[in-house]
């Protein structure tokens, strides 16, 4: 099924010094492959699943937990990799960290059961966010995992649930508010953090005190040394009280790379507001193309002086401390892709066109931040199609809500000849917060399909249902 565009000879875009940069995804070897040779298989994988289609790719998880591995070893640090599962809602992903040999960390009850359905145990479970519910802590508690206390109120709920609880013991870690971070509502800043120390250690029966945590903001490693540094002194003053701490878990947000570093750097550098349909250039975009991936951040962070004299790597090793990391996005990298189905192409002015697709931008969600995916979707024309006419073209993309925002793209895109209805279009690497996060049933639409993708040794692919939908 297709129906034609709207003008057989449409004209070409602006001039050249119009156009936005390309800004070219960076594709997993074997996805990239099965794009360019089997196109077929994505159209009837539409036909089956209905678009938008999330098509979750698992064997890239363990990939990205080999190589952190790698440089945690080369370090000689001792460490425990914990996936931050909120990344993303797909269930076989949790289940190919479990494989993978890596915890989970988990925000929700509902994560948590995930993370013990997919075999986690209870050691390799870690539990983030700053409003658990009782039913989390019950959860929690009973099964050991490990609880990340984010405030004096969150230490008194727990200190009321075991003195109600006869024979149980939590597993705590502290959340601390780096000076850098003051106005984050997350974590307790020093005083906080003493009286939680004190606290504890008068409570050695209810509380197993296992360490402090921190998750900041932003893709910077030079934040997380400070809060770090920061942390030596509470270390210290944890020891003087009789505690044992173990571990220091510094969060995620471990950058990944989604375009060439130089490509997005020639992007950013010439972009204006003509390059967005509202006239807007955006106030903040997420690293797409950073100077360093995930590996280059861990290896700056671990060479980076602690204390005087001594790397972090080197004091975390002289203190006998874990290093804890619980990425999200940099696990998933290249672990998703997102294909939507294009249901029209409407000209808008001389040259301009609005690409609708079939789904919506509570998908891929950046607009809703007043922020952009700075990455170009594939368009791939539908077999047997008609002849692509015309030659660049440019296009910002819409959903297919009533709504003037439900936009995919703010950004008017570069297309390498016009969209057709029923051509597709592939956002890549969508596995880090950029699926369904804020995806609904608006318009009754049903929500978005969620299939597992696996390569069989013969080079086959096999699908599965990731959303509990056959
Ligand atoms: C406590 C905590 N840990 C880990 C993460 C994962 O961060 P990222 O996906 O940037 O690695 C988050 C994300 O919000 C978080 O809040």
């Amino acid at each position: 099924m297709h129906s034609m565009a709207p003008h057989a000879e449409p004209r070409t875009g602006q001039t050249d010094t119009e156009q936005s940069m390309p800004l070219a995804p960076i594709l997993d070897e074997r996805i990239a492959h099965t794009l360019a040779t089997r196109p077929a298989l994505l159209f009837d994988l539409l036909t089956r699943y209905g678009s938008p289609l999330n098509i979750v790719w698992p064997h890239a998880l363990k990939k990205n937990v080999d190589a952190l591995q790698a440089v945690l070893n080369a370090h000689h640090v001792r460490s425990e990799i914990y996936y931050a599962a909120k990344v993303n809602k797909s269930r076989a992903l949790v289940r190919s960290a479990v494989e993978a040999g890596v915890g989970i960390d988990v925000s929700s009850v509902h994560e948590f059961n995930d993370a013990v359905t997919a075999g986690a145990t209870s050691a390799h479970i870690c539990a983030s966010g700053p409003a658990k519910t009782a039913v989390f802590h019950r959860a929690l508690i009973s099964n050991g995992a490990l609880v990340s206390v984010d405030s004096v109120e969150e230490l008194q709920e727990l200190e009321t649930y075991c003195a109600n609880t006869p024979g149980s013991r939590v597993r705590v870690l502290l959340r601390y508010r780096p000076q850098g971070s003051a106005t984050s509502r997350f974590g307790m800043p020093a005083p906080g953090l003493l009286d939680c120390l004190h606290k504890i250690a008068q409570l050695p029966e209810c509380m197993l005190f296992e360490g402090f945590h921190f998750h900041l903001s932003g893709y910077g490693h030079a934040s997380r040394v400070e809060a770090l540094r920061e942390l030596v002194a509470h270390i210290a003053t944890a020891r003087r009280l009789g505690l044992h701490p173990r571990t220091v878990d510094i969060g995620g947000g471990l950058p990944i790379r989604y375009v060439e570093s130089t490509e997005y750097a020639n992007f950013l550098a010439s972009q204006t507001k003509k390059h967005y349909r509202n006239a807007s250039v955006p106030g903040s975009f997420y690293p797409y193309g950073g100077s360093i991936d995930a590996c280059g951040w861990l290896q700056q962070l671990l060479a980076a002086e602690c204390v005087p004299g001594l790397s972090v790597a080197q004091y975390l090793r002289s203190q006998n401390l874990t290093l804890a990391i619980e990425p999200g996005r940099s696990l998933v990298d290249q672990a998703a892709i997102s294909v939507f189905r294009i249901t029209r192409v409407k000209r808008l002015g001389i040259a301009n066109y609005v690409v609708f697709v079939e789904g919506s931008s509570f998908s891929a969600c950046e607009t809703w931040f007043a922020s952009e995916f700075l990455v170009d979707p594939i368009l791939v024309p539908q077999p047997g199609g008609p002849s692509p006419v015309g030659g660049h073209v440019q296009a910002y993309i819409a959903g297919h809500s009533c709504l003037d925002d439900d936009v995919l793209t703010n950004r008017i895109i570069t297309f390498p000849r016009l969209p057709q209805a029923g051509d597709l279009l592939v956002f890549a690497n969508t596995a880090g917060y950029q699926m369904d996060l804020l995806e609904n049933e608006f318009h009754r639409h049903p929500m978005p399909r969620r299939i597992a993708a696996t390569y069989t040794a013969a080079g086959a692919i096999e699908v599965s249902s990731d959303d509990n939908k056959e």
